[in-house]
């Protein structure tokens, strides 16, 4: 990617804790690495009465960033501060905020004359439901237009979920199986081994379901099973994404919560919160008909993991399947810890006549390629707002539709207890892969 130079990169509530750990030293490994240039400024604004020096203080910043860090107190005025630093052409204003004030703070950013040379950046919760998204959605849309809205959603910057589309589409031998007349059930499983620690006050009033699944899992679901885009700009791809979305339904699911979950800081004694969820979903369309499609997140299980298991149709029962026990071919996307792609597949037992074994063809990301150019996820998607690339961004319509999947899921039916540091046996009892055998062979 180019240099981007004569760059303003604005960061509100640059006092918190996000600027400090993630923001600033993602900019400056960008910096160091030379993807942005001396031209640019990045201008902290809070409501910290900092001077510059205080606020590089603050943030401790290092030598190399420090010299383009810049603070101004609020927003008022900040466009004529701005000003006095340069002529920027393109302005990223990184709203490090809670979603309550996004709206407003639009609205004073134009007022102060921000323009079309802006685009904003914003992190989840798009609302808390159908209607709020709309709600922000178009209050947002009142001050800046859609293609200068970056919404993030930082799994898409993760590299085996940008895999996916390349495994789909630049792969002979898979493209053509895609499809229900192959592929038996879809699984995604995203589990995490801490609990909510210090997020009591936020996840309380979200749950997984809102936390995880309308967001990161779904946009993972969509990339696996959208239609090939005419090109890969990203209205070509998002408009594929929008389309699966339009055909997706919920068909069963299940709410849990951790034991001890309720006793947890900031968290209401009686909540009602689900910490695990299970669903099961369908996608009407040619394509899919007939796939289950599961996915499962939940905090305080037995491991961080998120994968996606595509399993394939039994053969037919003939040959080394007579018995019918032969176990089909899956596929499984390594998404984190480790990056990668296992597939199953069956082999003969050398030195014996019939006997056949499961073997795993592994490919590891980091073995083939070493370790990843940019590692963090705020880098990229830095680096792509200021490139003008959405690429890696959802866009308005993508996440109300998300929401519209799940109207009938939030904070709905019972939830059943589960044990911290286990993984529940599957209340709706799908036959989830054993995705902890896979090592992914890194
Ligand atoms: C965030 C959620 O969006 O994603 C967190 O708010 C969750 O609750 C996190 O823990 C998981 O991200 P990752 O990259 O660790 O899988």
């Amino acid at each position: 990617m180019s240099n981007v130079n004569d760059s303003a990169i604005i960061i509100l509530g640059a006092s918190g804790d996000l600027a400090r750990r993630k923001l600033i030293p993602a900019l400056d490994s960008l910096q160091q690495a030379g993807k942005i240039g001396k031209g640019c400024v990045i201008v902290g604004s809070g409501r910290k009465d900092f001077s510059d020096d205080e606020f590089r203080k603050h943030v401790e910043s290092s030598e190399s960033i420090s010299p383009l860090l810049h603070y101004h107190a609020g927003i008022k005025g900040l466009k004529t501060y701005l000003d006095t630093l340069g002529n920027f052409k393109t302005i990223i204003v990184f709203f490090s905020l809670p979603p309550k004030v996004y709206a407003d703070t639009a609205a004073s950013l134009r007022a102060e004359g921000f323009g079309n040379e802006t685009r904003i950046i914003v992190e989840k919760p798009f609302g808390y439901n159908l209607e709020s998204a709309r709600e922000l959605n178009r209050r947002l849309s009142e001050y800046f237009e859609e293609h200068h809205i970056y919404r993030i959603d930082h799994y898409l910057a993760k590299e085996a979920v940008q895999n996916i589309l390349v495994f789909r589409f630049a792969n002979s031998l898979f493209y053509p199986v895609w499809n229900s007349g192959y592929i038996e059930s879809i699984q995604i499983n995203a589990s995490e081994d801490l609990g909510v620690e210090s997020r009591g006050a936020y996840f309380d009033g979200a749950g997984v379901i809102r936390d995880m699944v309308q967001n990161h899992l779904m946009q993972m679901l969509a990339l696996l099973t959208m239609e090939a885009p005419v090109s890969l700009e990203p209205d070509e791809i998002r408009m594929q994404k929008i389309s699966v979305l339009k055909s997706l339904e919920v068909v069963r699911f299940a709410r849990g919560q951790y034991e001890g979950y309720r006793t947890e800081p900031m968290v209401d004694p009686d909540s009602k919160t689900e910490t695990y969820a299970e669903l099961e979903l369908r996608i009407r369309n040619f394509r899919w008909v007939g796939v289950p499609i599961y996915i499962r997140t939940g905090k305080a299980l037995a491991r961080k993991g998120t994968e996606i298991g595509i399993r394939f149709k039994q053969l037919p029962r003939l040959l080394y399947n007579a018995g019918g026990n032969l176990d089909p071919n899956r596929i499984i996307f390594h998404i984190q810890p480790t990056t990668g792609i296992v597939i199953d597949h069956t082999v003969k037992v050398p030195g014996t006549d019939r006997d056949i074994a499961q073997s795993q063809l592994d490919f590891c990301l980091s073995d083939a390629f070493g370790p990843p150019v940019v590692e963090d996820a705020y880098q990229r998607l830095l680096m792509d707002a200021l490139a003008g690339d959405r690429t890696l961004y959802v866009s308005a319509e993508e996440t109300e539709l998300a929401w519209k999947v799940l109207e009938n899921v939030l904070d709905k039916d019972t939830l059943f207890l589960y044990r911290r540091g286990e993984l529940p046996e599957s209340p709706l009892g799908i036959d989830w892969i054993d995705f902890s055998e896979y090592k992914g062979g890194c």
